[in-house]
């Protein structure tokens, strides 16, 4: 009985084949916080302005604020993560930048993810960090620089043990 159950569930497996170097390339998508990952290419705030007017505005709003009870702001909130009503955002609360380039590549815009080419990620992810007063607005953000930029709240995620779980980083 066991075995002819078994037989089934062999010959219920599709036929299918190994992914391919290519297929596996292209859903490999992943940057790592050390940048790891990242490709090669750049861009600067400044070129990153206008995409985000033409690609980001609609749902974020002119510079980030994002619309209230519709789209997250992405800019603001520095000093209240500890408060009553903490404002957590991109500049507030996430600790690398580079998690930030993956976001955008994977994610945005929201309604055509992965449209934006190496370059244009870059740049728009220089103009939320140059919004957010983290680097300057021609300062070159690339492979080497993104994974070097320090994000204010770096340290401000810590191991959270528990009586019944010891805590690792
Ligand atoms: C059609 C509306 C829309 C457009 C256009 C859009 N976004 Fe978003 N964005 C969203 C929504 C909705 C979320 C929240 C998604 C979630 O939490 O799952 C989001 C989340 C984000 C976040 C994460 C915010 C956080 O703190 O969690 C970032 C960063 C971001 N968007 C960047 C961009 C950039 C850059 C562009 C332009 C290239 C863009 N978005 C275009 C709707 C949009």
């Amino acid at each position: 009985m066991y075995s002819l159950m078994l037989l089934g569930a062999l010959w219920a497996q599709p036929a299918g084949r190994p992914a391919t170097a290519e297929e596996i390339r292209a859903r490999d998508i992943t940057v790592f916080p050390n940048g790891a990952g990242l490709p090669a290419g750049g861009g600067d705030a400044v070129k990153g302005a206008k995409i985000y007017e033409s690609r980001c505005a609609l749902c974020h709003n002119k510079r980030g604020e994002g619309k209230a009870g519709e789209y997250p702001a992405l800019v603001g909130g520095r000093g209240t993560l500890a408060t009553k009503a903490p404002k957590k955002t991109v500049g507030s609360y996430w600790p690398y930048a580079t998690t930030l380039w993956d976001y955008i590549n994977r994610a945005m815009p929201f309604h055509q993810p992965r449209m934006l080419p190496p370059n244009d990620v870059y740049s728009v992810t220089a103009y939320i960090l140059f919004l957010n007063g983290i680097v300057a607005e021609t300062e070159p953000m690339n492979e080497r620089t993104l994974p070097a930029v320090r994000m204010p709240n770096r340290d401000g995620f810590i191991p959270d043990a528990r009586p019944d779980v010891k805590a690792r980083r």
